[in-house]
């Protein structure tokens, strides 16, 4: 599984490659904007066009997810390829994220302006990350309209049954991927039945066919879930820079190194030096 960090934070990527461990960088509008937040806390002047270059250029060339903000299918395609034209050419490695559906209800009529602006952005070459995927349908359709990569949000599916069912829990809490039993019934969203239930279900449906898209499985939260998402066979994982922290803890290696630490003998660092 190709691990993507889930940040417009350029000490945080900038980590997670000197890590070693990561495959490209996925950004929303609200990673931007704490990105930014941070910058200007700081008392740093932002230039945003130089600070997206600067993250491009950090990404050495792996895959950048940058996305639009407008609504229209004309909007989204005249700025996809605005945010393409502008960017691609510092490492080659832009693809426009775009919503599924942008509709803020029902019955919007942006309704189905998500699957126009993917196809019309792929059929122009440009690599479109399909957006806020909660259904294999959606993630069936994106496919179909042409996207290159498919994100559906786990753990905001896991927040909805959580919600709904009157749960309380913490943003970061772990949800079992065979979901939870409430009063002896599974709780569920349309046979969906958890985040991570979603993403193998996305996995599994576009598997059958030969889309030649990757599943990004987003919004995760935990380490437990980004194991989950790699036995789910899901391609690509993106995570927050404390997820892909939390997942070299363990107290054992704590302890381990602590004795490992008291056992030192000074003549084996002395001959090193
Ligand atoms: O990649 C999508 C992600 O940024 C959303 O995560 O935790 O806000 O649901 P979250």
């Amino acid at each position: 599984m190709k691990i993507f960090i889930d940040s417009a934070d350029l000490e945080e990527i900038k980590q997670a490659y000197a890590w070693g461990v990561c495959d490209g960088v996925t950004t929303n509008p609200s990673l931007m904007k704490k990105a930014v937040d941070k910058l200007v806390a700081k008392g740093e002047k932002l230039d945003i066009k130089e600070y997206i270059t600067r993250l491009l250029d950090t990404a050495r060339g792996t895959p950048v997810s940058l996305e639009v903000t407008e609504y229209s299918a004309s909007a989204m395609i005249e700025q996809g390829k605005r945010l393409y034209d502008m960017f691609n050419n510092v490492a080659e490695n832009v693809n426009i994220k775009v919503p599924v559906n942008p509709a803020f209800k029902n019955d919007d009529i942006t309704h189905f302006d998500g699957l126009q602006a993917v196809c019309a952005l792929s059929e122009q070459g440009i690599p479109v990350n399909c957006t806020l995927i909660f259904t294999p349908e959606q993630a069936l359709l994106a496919a179909k309209a042409g996207a290159a990569y498919v994100s559906p949000f786990a753990g905001r599916i896991d927040d909805m049954l959580r919600k709904n069912a009157g749960m309380k829990f913490e943003k970061t809490d772990y949800f079992p991927a065979e979901g939870i039993k409430r009063d002896e019934v599974l709780l569920d969203d349309d046979g969906v039945v958890s985040g991570i239930d979603l993403v193998e279900q996305c996995v599994d449906i576009l598997g059958l066919y030969e889309f030649g898209v990757e599943v990004i499985a987003a919004s995760l939260r935990n380490p437990r879930q980004a194991r989950e998402a790699a036995l789910a066979g899901s391609h690509i994982a993106t995570l927050p820079f404390g997820v892909i922290r939390d997942m070299l803890k363990h107290a054992k290696t704590f302890e381990g190194m602590e004795l490992f630490t008291r056992d030192i003998v000074p003549e084996y660092v002395a001959m090193l030096k």
